[in-house]
């Protein structure tokens, strides 16, 4: 009775709020178009176990269904995010209908975790002119992206975030037009290829991961300008020749480095010794030769490094660990290094 009573209070507060704002801003329903768009997405879901979508019932509000937000001024829909982060057996299947490009003013497409979205890259978000977040992580997305899709996107895409998919062929070179991107995450999925070279003019990366596909060549030497990159990840690939020593430039800011699992060949830089916020470094399973540098003394952020699996010599110098660092699991310490030939 108190509930009832109390909600019924609030209800009657909050209808007059309304009425003194605005009666159109509190029950106006969304534009239109946003319903149809939303409405047909929802229509290309073929499973939805969890009831994900419950909420999306025609004729309501479509601004307070479940994973949509809408801009204050108009109520235009301005992002669908829909993701699940924790049961590993959630499901969503189906398809990402085309017909959400009626969602005109839609800036975040964010369909992550949801496992079961089959199809190829939706291509009608070229036609969404405000688009600046596309993530669609984590799904059963396949074949290759379109050659032109970095001219198509360019306009004010940050981020880009397609991992977990099985994407195949060369990544576009067209993909280094996304010169607003911060987050670039193509991982996990079946790209083939050098790493495009064009990434360099991408100067305003933050995270750049490429790691778990097939890439091949070498890694470019285009990290000059790549200076405000914190993760770089370009482990589990075939690529092979030297570290290049454009790395070095990203001494100021970078927190991770994995170029694990590949095959990558000659010393390990001294300058990576210098890297001072480096908290996590990981060069296992490549071809490597010499010596530990004893510039990683200067490591002072480090809490997690794999050099194991490579053909390194010579003792390892002494290093200070932050807490809870480790040595890989092939720990370098449990199995002390050869000694250097002279
Ligand atoms: C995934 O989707 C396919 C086709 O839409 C369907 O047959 C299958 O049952 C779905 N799998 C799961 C685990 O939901
Ligand atoms: C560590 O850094 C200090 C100060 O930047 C420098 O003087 C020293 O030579 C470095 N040590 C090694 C082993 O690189």
């Amino acid at each position: 009775m108190t509930f009832t009573s109390s909600s019924a209070t609030s209800l009657l507060a909050l209808t007059l709020l309304c009425f003194s704002i605005s009666a159109y801003t509190c029950f106006a329903n969304c534009h239109i178009d946003d319903e149809t768009g939303l409405l047909a997405f929802k229509a290309g879901i073929t499973q939805d176990p969890m009831g994900k979508l419950s909420s999306w019932i025609p004729g309501t509000d479509c601004c307070t269904w479940s994973g949509i937000w809408c801009l204050a001024k108009d109520k235009r829909v301005s992002s669908l995010s829909l993701y699940e982060e924790g049961d590993p057996d959630f499901t969503l299947s189906g398809t990402i209908s085309p017909s959400l490009s009626k969602v005109r003013y839609l800036q975040g497409l964010l369909l992550q975790n949801l496992r079961n979205l089959t199809g190829t890259f939706p291509t009608f978000v070229f036609d969404l002119p405000d688009l600046n977040g596309l993530s669609l992580d984590n799904n059963k997305l396949t074949g290759s992206l379109p050659l032109d899709i970095g001219q198509k996107l360019y306009r004010r895409l940050v981020t880009l975030t397609l991992s977990g998919n099985q994407f195949t062929g060369q990544i576009p070179s067209s993909i280094s037009q996304l010169v607003h991107l911060r987050d670039l995450d193509l991982a996990g999925n079946q790209f083939s290829g050098p790493i495009p070279s064009g990434i360099q003019q991408m100067k305003n990366l933050v995270f750049l991961k490429l790691e778990k596909n097939q890439l091949s060549g070498k890694i470019p030497n285009l990290f000059t300008p790549l200076t405000f990159l914190r993760e770089l990840d370009l482990s589990h690939n075939k690529l092979s020749g030297e570290i290049p020593p454009s790395i070095s430039f990203l001494a100021p800011r970078l927190e991770l480095l994995n170029l694990g699992h590949n095959l990558l060949t000659g010393k390990i830089p001294d300058y990576l010794g210098n890297f001072e916020k480096l908290e996590r470094l990981d060069l296992s399973y490549n071809q490597l030769t010499g010596v530990v540098p004893t510039t990683f003394r200067n490591l002072t952020s480090i809490l997690h490094l794999e050099l194991g699996h490579n053909h390194l010599c010579g003792p390892i110098p002494p290093m200070k660990f932050k807490a809870e660092a480790f040595l890989g699991n092939d720990c370098l310490c449990d199995s002390p290094l050869p000694a250097c030939k002279k």
